[in-house]
C-alpha cells in the first residue's frame, strides 16, 4: 500500500469510494479542486494502481499553523487494514511538514476511539460546533 498526494484525476476513485458508504456530502468539483488547491491536503493511498482510501482537509489560510482534517474515508472492502491509521498519520506528518503546529478535527462520536485511541488525538472539549444555513 502506498500513499500518494492526490491529483485532479484522483477524484473520481475518491467520489467511488465515498458514494460505496451512500454518503451524498462531497461532490466530483470538490476532490478536483482540493488536488489543486494550494492549502489543502489530500492524499490518497494505492493498493495494485487502485485508490483504496483517501484524507482530505487544509491548512486554515487565516491561520497557517493549524490544519483540518476534513475526512478520512477507507473503501469499505479495505477496512481493517490500517490503511486509515496511515493516512491520517501521513496527513499530520504533512501538515507539520508545512509549518503546521495543530491538526484537528471535527468527528462523529463513534470515531473516537479511532481518532483517539488509535491515531493519538485529544479530546479538547473547548469548541462545540455551530452552522448557519443560507435561507
Ligand atoms: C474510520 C475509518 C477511516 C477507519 O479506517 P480503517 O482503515 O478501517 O482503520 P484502521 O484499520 O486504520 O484502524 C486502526 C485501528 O483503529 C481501530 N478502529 C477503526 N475504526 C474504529 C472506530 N470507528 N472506533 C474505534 N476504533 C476503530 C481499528 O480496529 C484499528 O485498531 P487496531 O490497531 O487495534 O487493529 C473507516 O472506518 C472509514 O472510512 N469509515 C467511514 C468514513 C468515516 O466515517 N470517516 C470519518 C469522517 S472524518
Amino acid at each position: 500500500m502506498k500513499i500518494r498526494k492526490a491529483s485532479k484525476s484522483d477524484a473520481k476513485a475518491c467520489l467511488q469510494v465515498f458514494k460505496l458508504d451512500k454518503e451524498k456530502y462531497w461532490k466530483l468539483k470538490d476532490f478536483e479542486d482540493a488536488a489543486a488547491h494550494k492549502d489543502s491536503i489530500f492524499l490518497v493511498a494505492e493498493e495494485d494502481n487502485k485508490v483504496v482510501g483517501y484524507v482530505i482537509g487544509y491548512i486554515v489560510p487565516t491561520r497557517k499553523i493549524e490544519a483540518a482534517l476534513h475526512e478520512t474515508r477507507v473503501d469499505k472492502r479495505e477496512r481493517g487494514k490500517h490503511i486509515g491509521a496511515k493516512l491520517v498519520d501521513a496527513f499530520c506528518r504533512e501538515a507539520f511538514r508545512r509549518g503546521v503546529k495543530s491538526v484537528f478535527a471535527l468527528i462523529e462520536p463513534e470515531l473516537a476511539g479511532f481518532y483517539c485511541t488509535k491515531c493519538k488525538f485529544r479530546k479538547t472539549g473547548k469548541w462545540i460546533e455551530v452552522t448557519k444555513i443560507e435561507k
